[in-house]
């Protein structure tokens, strides 16, 4: 009997995953190209795993068991195909082959169309929480196949981190849903990545917090309601030594940001599908303004910098600034999920928002205690079509929201740039209001453009011919 399954692709995070799935009790195979990886797993293994890696493509695939359960740890993209390329001839009808990328969904449903031509089963998975998480739990948003998910799923939920005894795993829905879920985890990741930036900036710049202060904020914020790993790490780095200087590490990066794609396509399908997203969309065009670092040096010169007025009571601005953090980052999460719903119908993916919202409380960047309050409203009401409208969440929202104000109110008024937090509250504003003035944008549409309208007091489109008041 062959290796219950096989891992394509030993990067760091491919070799994480099989050694935590030869924990759990499976026996894997692992292929890549490169030699140094192959010789590499062999020399981190223990010996009471079940595993053996390979460089031949061919001698992997004929050590596996059948139906073959192949993941791909291999980088989004080309490199997909290009593997699909070389294995698919190898493969026999009913095998199954899982990408767990970060790939885009279209791509996944291509993929999916293509492999079953020829009798092959294609999954995307969701898989996030870093390399560590991969090795000792992360948190896996499977989708595709029901029937061979219901192959993997012992297998995923041994592996998946737990929260309460119970696995961060569960099926995400038909097609390239996986895929999806996952490339929405990854906006609020950048939306509250950007959101703990402008509170860094506001504490900083705004009250001259040293890094040793810093640090001490967030972990007391982490010990709080505000637990997250985000927060978490991010008052480790406070702390962090720089190796190549006496500096603290912190202030020696540079301050243009990286990003490999997922916010942005997150970004392009809100806009695909008619939902809001500000505080995701204004995050990865915030990672895009960083990159613009010379102008933004001759910018700051032109305009010289702006004086900034501290704060008169430091320890009310810090409380302040945690809650301004708290319910923008729930926004943001709200803002993530309303997408997910309507993403769900106009694609047909049936995908569980309970269960979202479930595996995501362990495992994964964005758990967060805070997921724990949309799990209980999920699972009294799980067709909520956005979670601002849950009542437990509303009296949540209300008891944060004078922070929100006073801490967007200063950064305006002191010039210090906060698109997150002032989006997060724009977004809250607009959502929040009965009549909102576009009224008036659709009058001038039908002005200069005869683009009709809807009335209050009846049925019907209308036009209309404006006067113009031009002398
Ligand atoms: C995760 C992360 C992971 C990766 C991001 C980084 O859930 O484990 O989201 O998938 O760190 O893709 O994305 P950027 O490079 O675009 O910031």
């Amino acid at each position: 009997k062959g290796y219950n399954y096989g891992i394509v692709g030993l990067g760091v995070m491919g070799r994480n995953l099989l050694y935590n799935i030869a924990d759990n009790g499976f026996s894997v195979a692992g292929f890549d190209l490169d030699e140094e990886k192959v010789k590499q797993l062999h020399s981190d293994a223990t010996s009471e795993m079940q595993m053996k890696g390979t460089g031949s493509l061919e001698e992997f695939v004929t050590t596996l068991e059948t139906p073959r359960k192949i993941i791909l740890m291999v980088p989004a993209g080309r490199p997909v195909d290009a593997v699909l390329d070389n294995i698919s001839c190898l493969l026999s009808k009913g095998d199954i082959v899982i990408d767990a990328g970060n790939s885009y969904f279209k791509d996944t449903d291509r993929r999916i169309s293509g492999m079953a031509s020829k009798g092959l089963h294609f999954m995307g998975i969701g898989v996030s929480g870093g390399e560590k998480g991969a090795r000792t739990g992360p948190s896996i948003m499977p989708g595709g196949d029901a029937e061979a998910f219901s192959l993997l799923q012992p297998m995923l939920e041994a592996i998946a981190a737990k929260v309460d005894g119970e696995a961060c795993t569960a099926y995400m829905g038909k097609g390239s849903a996986g895929n999806y879920v996952k490339m929405v985890h990854n906006g609020i990741e950048y939306a509250i990545m950007q959101l703990i930036s402008e509170a860094y900036d506001l504490l900083k710049r705004g009250a001259n917090l040293t890094n040793n202060e810093l640090y001490e904020v967030f972990r007391e914020w982490n010990n709080g309601e505000m637990n997250s790993f985000l927060i978490e790490i991010t008052r480790d780095i406070f702390k962090q030594k720089d190796d190549l200087t006496d500096h603290d590490l912190l202030d020696q990066i540079l301050d243009k940001a990286g990003a490999k794609g997922t916010g942005k396509w997150t970004s392009e399908q809100a806009m695909e599908i008619g939902v809001s997203i500000p505080t995701i969309d204004i995050a990865v065009t915030s990672r895009i303004l960083s990159a613009y670092k010379d102008e933004r040096i001759q910018a700051s010169e032109l305009y010289a910098e702006k004086e900034i007025n501290t704060p008169e009571n430091k320890e009310l601005f810090i409380r302040e600034v945690g809650e301004a953090l708290y319910l923008s980052t729930l926004i943001s999460y709200a803002q993530g999920l309303a997408l997910l719903i309507k993403a769900s119908e106009e694609y047909d993916f049936g995908i569980p928002l309970k269960d979202v919202v479930k595996i995501w409380r362990g495992g994964c960047i964005i758990r967060s205690l805070l997921l724990e309050k949309f799990y209980s409203a999920y699972s009294e009401n799980p067709e909520l079509t956005n979670i601002l409208l849950d009542k437990d969440i509303s009296e949540l929202v209300k008891s944060k929201i004078k922070s929100l104000r006073k801490t967007a109110a200063f950064a305006v008024s002191n010039g210090i740039s906060s698109l997150g937090i002032q989006t997060a509250l724009g977004y809250f504003d607009a959502y929040t209001t009965k009549s909102l003035p576009v009224n008036l944008i659709q009058a001038q549409r039908d002005y200069f453009g005869a683009h009709t309208y809807q009335r209050i007091d009846r049925e019907g489109v209308f036009h209309t011919i404006w006067n113009s008041t031009n002398q």
